[in-house]
């Protein structure tokens, strides 16, 4: 389910967040490991900026693993306890309460100190629609969590939930807004099937997909769709270069119209599906040194 933000939305969920955030003692952001930078809220480090901080890249076992432990070590760089989960399987999860732990022990000591006995750590998950929030809140629950309406501005009376010894966990996400100004974040999330199929235009994404592939993996590229004159080499491929592209794998594959001539919509559609079912491989599309 996606969200159409309207800037009512936006002040609601911003208002809401604020609200939940001064119930808790850390924040678990949640971000899309295949687009680690452009499945953040941009306003998550002013709304979240007077608690500690757990990031989490989930969908690790969609992404490029080499490119995870770049994005690991650059958000440890920043200050950040981050760490990779995938939360289908539970891969990682199991270790949350211990991190979010460590992130409370400045603030159990100084209750402690004082004579009192600290409670738990009070968590909540918060992130963009469709970074998995709920799977994870699920599988820490280990029961499923009714989902409630996925929007903002729907409110119930939201329970914790106990996970492990130490950890308490809002049952209710917090959920942002994606970032909307660069056009390029926008394909980034549609590619990965962040937004809905029905407000993308497929040849648009795909077109910008190839552009990337082509620069970042021209070897899976070639594999996939058997093409010898993809091994692209440069950073900035030309529009005539990703259509010859285009229309290889649109001939390779048979998306043939009347007359020979390839069906662009079937093209597109076929790259993208075959993106986001991993046929390419485990694909990242976006490096920390590019978004510095
Ligand atoms: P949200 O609450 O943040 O909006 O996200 P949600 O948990 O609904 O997850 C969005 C989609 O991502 C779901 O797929 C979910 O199964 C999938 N997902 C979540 N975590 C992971 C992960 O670590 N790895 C993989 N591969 N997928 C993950 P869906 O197709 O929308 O629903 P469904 O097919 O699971 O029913």
């Amino acid at each position: 389910l996606t969200i159409q933000w309207y800037p009512g939305h936006m002040a609601k969920a911003k208002r809401q967040m604020i609200e939940k955030i001064k119930l808790i003692d850390v924040v678990i952001e949640l971000v899309d490991a295949r687009i680690p930078f452009s499945s953040r809220n941009p306003l998550i480090d002013d709304i979240a900026a007077n608690k500690p901080r757990l990031l989490i890249l989930n969908k690790t076992d969609m992404a490029d693993g080499q490119l995870t432990a770049e994005w690991i070590n650059y958000f440890k760089d920043k200050g950040y306890s981050a760490h990779a989960v995938n939360a289908q399987t539970g891969k990682g999860s199991e270790n949350i309460s211990e991190w979010v732990h460590e992130l409370t022990a400045a603030k159990r000591e100084k209750v402690e100190s004082k004579g009192f006995r600290a409670r738990a750590d009070r968590a909540l998950i918060i992130g963009i629609p469709n970074v998995g929030k709920s799977t994870l809140i699920n599988r820490l629950a280990k029961r499923k969590i009714a989902k409630i309406g996925d929007r903002p501005g729907v409110t119930k009376g939201q329970q914790w939930i106990k996970v492990g010894k130490t950890m308490e966990l809002l049952d209710t996400p917090g959920i942002l807004w994606p970032k909307f100004e660069d056009p390029e974040v926008g394909l980034k999330l549609a590619a990965t099937g962040a937004i809905k199929d029905e407000l993308i235009d497929f040849q648009d994404v795909a077109v910008y997909l190839l552009k990337v592939l082509m620069v970042r993996y021209p070897h899976a590229l070639k594999e996939r769709y058997g093409l010898a004159e993809i091994s692209y080499e440069g950073n900035e491929p030309a529009i005539e270069e990703i259509v010859a592209l285009f229309d290889a794998i649109g001939k390779k594959r048979g998306c043939v119209i009347g007359g020979g001539n390839i069906d662009y919509d079937r093209t597109a559609e076929l790259v993208i599906r075959e993106f986001r079912t991993q046929k390419l491989g485990k694909l990242t599309l976006e490096s920390p040194e590019e978004t510095l």
